[in-house]
């Protein structure tokens, strides 16, 4: 991972703009799955570090964006740079991470270039379907799907899938591992906004809601609740939440096991992606620990 970190120190410097160095040191690093996954699949290719350090800086890239978007104050644990230096600032330095990464990118053979370019389309399409999925309550699981592998599962397939190329490796079967990986990722991440709390997520508990997000365990509770408590749960949407009535969302979701029943789906994923790439050990290895995953 050294050797990703190396590689987007030397990216950001080639910017040549100290505000953009400034800027990009106050973000915090992240988990860097994405890098890490490309590393696991091509670990001898010479060529891979750099991959990661692309893949990172557009999905930074994504994050600056997301913020703006979703008036977002906190980012992993600190404030994020739309509230520190503004949202002009951010979509900016978005833009720069993101148009560099893409001229890193060109130095790749024609296939990774198009697949992780395509991702990019596919990633900022979920990302519109997210917002206007917000505006009314939406109940429709297949929908939701949709718009979770586009704006997450779609970055991560292409990861696997370039990966695969660099390394010889199977293209097919590693993207329909990152698909499903990625999937079950953010299913997760839906589950532990729930079930965390502020000072574990580095964001406010079950603020998917109150942005208008709709998630899994909120569309099973939606399809299991009777008529009067589906008024009460819509009401609910998209609004800052008192302490009673986040304790009533909880309580329908224990009483419902929605948060149960949307962890089965992420397993199910899981398994599909293990059956994937079968015996590779540290792949699957990658999603035990994400399974388990509670910060
Ligand atoms: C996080 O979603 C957001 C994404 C995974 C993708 C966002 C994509 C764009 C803004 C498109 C533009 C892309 C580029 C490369 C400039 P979330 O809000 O559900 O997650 P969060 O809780 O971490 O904010
Ligand atoms: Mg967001």
């Amino acid at each position: 991972m050294q050797r990703v970190e190396s590689e987007i120190k030397r990216i950001i410097k080639e910017i040549d703009y100290e505000e953009v160095s400034r800027l990009f040191e106050m973000l915090q690093g992240g988990k860097r799955l994405r890098a890490k996954l490309i590393l696991k699949i091509a670990p001898t290719s010479t060529t891979a570090p750099l991959l990661g350090a692309i893949v990172e800086l557009i999905h930074a890239a994504s994050l600056l964006h997301d913020d703006v978007i979703d008036e977002a104050t906190l980012r992993r644990g600190v404030a994020s740079v739309n509230a520190t230096d503004g949202s002009k600032t951010a979509v900016m330095l978005g833009d720069i991470l993101y148009s560099k990464a893409f001229s890193e990118l060109v130095a790749f053979d024609k296939e990774i270039a198009k697949v992780v370019s395509s991702s990019v389309t596919a990633l900022s399409k979920g990302e519109m379907m997210d917002v206007k999925m917000a505006v009314n309550f939406n109940s429709d699981e297949d929908k939701y799907l949709e718009m979770l592998y586009l704006k997450t599962a779609t970055l991560i397939e292409a990861c696997a899938h370039a990966a695969a190329v660099l390394a010889k490796k199977d293209p097919h079967s590693h993207a329909l591992y990152g698909k499903n990986l990625g999937l079950s990722f953010q299913i997760i991440d839906d589950i532990l906004d729930i079930t965390s709390d502020e000072a574990t997520l580095g964001k406010p508990a079950m603020n998917d809601f109150v942005e208008g997000k709709c998630t899994l365990p909120y569309i099973y509770l939606y399809q299991l609740l009777g008529q009067q408590d589906r008024q009460i749960l819509s009401s609910l949407h998209a609004k800052i939440l008192t302490k009673e009535e986040s304790l009533w969302i909880r309580e329908m979701m224990k009483q419902h096991k929605t948060v149960e029943k949307s962890f089965s789906l992420a397993q199910e994923l899981s398994n599909e992606a293990m059956s994937a790439i079968k015996d590779d050990t540290e792949l699957i290895e990658i999603l035990q620990t994400m399974i388990k995953r509670s910060y």
